[in-house]
Order: structure tokens, then sequence, then C-alpha cells
């Protein structure tokens, strides 16, 4: 089971009186994070790639962090790109896959990601891509198999959707997903921003061949990695100098390099993760290692969600935008909701007051809550936890609404 005074003595930023429900948006930074971020711009700030040894510290500084990256997705450090967010790793892909792609070809999107992982491809268009759309049901608000059924075709080259939607935090079964796409010649390219946060990212199981996630959301700087199998990102046009080869991956992929403080923070993340693994005795983390930490998260993280959940499925004048248990295998404590006879944008404000963090809007899904009908009511309110809100914040939301609903 988690301790959970250990895990928040972890994040100096929790130390305020505000409950932060916002997490989706972004979590705070882990102390190692902080650490080894000051610790680099203290001891390693130099310019990398000459003989000194100062240079070769930094080298071997940012390294460490590309390493760490990869042991977050169970991939290997050569199959892992860096870059400033994953808005911008998906438009860099686009760019470098779409150079592949010849008129006729298609690329499904659905109507259910955040827009980083659609108007890219959809961008694709102007060079003569078919675009499709798989549509979410609106019974569930999730994707379905069935769906993506009859938008294959010979044709497909890529389908791009979501682990989890940022707004509804409904899981869906990528494995399953990604199987059905490579059976159908085309390549997965999968979002997994609002599912890092709360579970483990194992690329080999999953399947896929390309995933992308925020590592600002997974309590680590303001910094993105995108996974793609190797010889696809040989394959991809490379987005940097003319003198990079084709081989030379991540490279060719990172235009202008990456931000050396930041990559070299990263194995605080993985230091922060192995440090919620009771008595353990080392920070080396492990795909196997990583599976059981996840897996008391997610047991954490539906227990403290659950009341939540209860109260806004009882609640007479709120609809719960998602799956209405706080089942750990069908979603995370992603919740979204809306109020009879309120906009979505009157509530955050009244809670502001009481030093409880969450926000409103349609978080960049645009196209989903556009498609739920609610953009004319400003959208849905999200709380959005994870494993480091208390029982005693979730009380404190709850006895808010009760009161202001
Ligand atoms: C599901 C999802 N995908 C993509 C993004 C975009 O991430 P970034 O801010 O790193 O560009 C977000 C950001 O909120 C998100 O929630």
């Amino acid at each position: 089971m988690l301790d959970l005074n250990a895990a928040r003595a972890s994040f100096p930023a929790l130390r305020s009186d505000w409950a932060l429900f916002d997490n989706a948006g972004g979590t705070v930074p882990a102390r190692p994070v902080i650490e080894r971020l000051t610790g680099y711009m203290e001891r390693h700030a130099v310019q990398h790639g000459a003989t000194y040894a100062l240079s070769r510290d930094a080298v071997a500084a940012v390294d460490a962090g590309r390493r760490a990256a990869a042991c977050l997705f169970n991939a290997d450090p050569g199959e892992i790109v860096h870059g400033a967010s994953t808005t911008v790793l998906v438009q860099r892909m686009a760019c470098a896959l779409g150079a592949r792609f010849a008129p006729g070809d298609e690329v499904i999107v659905t109507n259910l990601d955040h827009e980083a992982n659609i108007g890219p491809w959809r961008g694709l268009e102007e060079r003569g891509v078919v675009v499709k759309e798989w549509r979410f049901r609106p019974e569930t608000l999730a994707l379905e198999l069935e769906d993506l059924e009859p938008l294959l075709s010979d044709r497909t080259r890529l389908v791009a959707f979501t682990h989890c939607p940022n707004v509804t935090g409904t899981i869906h079964d990528v494995a399953s997903i990604a199987a059905r796409i490579r059976e159908a010649g085309a390549w997965s390219f999968v979002d997994g921003v609002a599912f890092a946060p709360h579970r483990a990212v194992d690329v080999r199981s999953l399947g896929v061949d390309f995933y992308v996630a925020s590592l600002y959301k997974v309590y680590g700087p303001h910094q993105a990695v995108l996974f793609g199998r190797r010889e696809l990102l040989e394959h991809a046009k490379g987005q940097c100098h003319f003198f990079f080869g084709e081989h030379d991956v991540p490279g060719k992929l990172e235009p202008g390099g990456v931000n050396h403080e930041l990559v070299a923070s990263l194995p605080g993340i993985c230091e922060y993760l192995t440090s919620l693994d009771e008595g353990a005795q080392s920070p080396e983390p492990s795909a196997e290692r990583l599976a059981g930490i996840f897996a008391d998260v997610a047991a954490w993280e539906s227990q403290l969600i659950a009341p939540l959940i209860d109260f806004l499925v009882e609640h007479p004048r709120v609809t719960l935008h998602g799956v209405p248990a706080a089942d750990p295998a069908r979603r995370v404590p992603t919740v979204a909701f809306s109020v009879d006879g309120m906009r979505s944008s009157e509530l955050p404000p009244r809670l502001d007051e009481r030093r409880l963090a969450l926000r409103w809007g349609h978080f960049y899904a645009y196209r989903a809550i556009r498609d739920m009908g609610l953009m004319d009511r400003d959208g849905v309110i999200r709380a959005s936890l994870v494993h480091y809100n208390s029982p005693a914040e979730v009380e404190r939301l709850i006895t808010a609404l009760a009161e202001l609903l």
C-alpha cells in the first residue's frame, strides 16, 4: 500500500494549503527532479561534444536522462525522441512520417483526442493524404474497436488515438487496438499523456508503433518524450540538418538538440517512483518494478476517487461524463462533470475561494467537447487527481460541492 505521507514529502509544492485537482494539466515536480535539474545547472552547464572532462560529464548526465525516459516506457534509449511538449513532438512526427506518405494514403484520427494528436495529422490533407475520423460512442464517450473496423483499408498508414482521454479518463484497450491496426498493415500512434501519470507504460507489451507522453504531468519537468519503433524512426524523414543520416536517431528528429538540464533531471522521476516501493534498497527502476509500483498507485487512486465519483453520480444536478465508477481497470482519477442550470465556468472561481484548484473548459479536446454538445455550457468542470492527493483534500472538495450545488 502506498505511503501517502512519504509520497507527499517528496513534493515541495504540496506544502501549501491549496488542494491541487488540476493534475491532468500538470503535476508538481518531485524533489529528486528539482535537485537534478539545479544540480545540472550548477555543475554541468558546459557545451556538449568536446573532449574535456566537464563536457563528457555533461553528456553523461543527459544520457542518464535519456535512459531514464526509455525505462519509463520499457523502451531502448535509441527509440526515444525528446521534445519540448507532446504538441511539438506530434507535429514533428506528422512532418517526418507525412513526408513518406503518398497522395491517397489514409490516416485515421479520432474526435476524442486532445487536439495535439489530431490537428497535425489532419494537416497532412494538404499533401493529398485522406483523413478519416474514428468517432467516440455518445453513450460511453469511448472509442470502440468495432467502429474502427470499417475505416481501415489497404491504404491506411497510421491510426492516431488516445490511450485515455484527458477529459473523461476512460482507459482504452490499447494492446487490442494496436494489434488490429498492425494486422491491417498500418501504424498505431498513441497519445499516452493522460495515462502515464497513473499507470506503468510498457510499449513492448502494448505492441504500439509510436507512443507519446508529457513528463511534466508525470512529476517531472516541462518536457515530453516519444517512443517510436527504431525502424520506423529510421524510415521517418529527418527534421534536422541535411548531414544527419537516416540512422542518426534520435538526433535527426531533435532539431536544435534537447534541453540539457530538463533531460538531465529525468532520472529524478524514476528515483521518486522507486521510492514508493516500500522497503526497496535500490533506486534502479525496471519494467517489472514500475509495474508493481503503479499497481499500488492504481489501487490507491481508485480508493481516493471513489467518494467523489459516488457524490457526483448521486447528485441530482450533476452529470458525470465518463465511467460512473472508480474501477481502476476502466478509468484513471480524472473526472469531468457538468451541472444543470450552471455554466461550467461559474463553479471553479467559487472553489478558488476555498483553495481548491480545478478548471473548466474543453481542455484542448475541442472536438470531443463540441461533439458532446457542451461547448455552449463552457465545456466541463474537471477534477483530476493523482496519487499524491489526500482523502482529506477529496473530502474538502465534496463538502464544497455539497454546499455550492
Ligand atoms: C491527452 C493530452 N494530449 C496531449 C496534450 C498536449 O501536451 P503538451 O502540453 O505536452 O503539448 C495534453 C495536454 O494537456 C493532453 O492532456
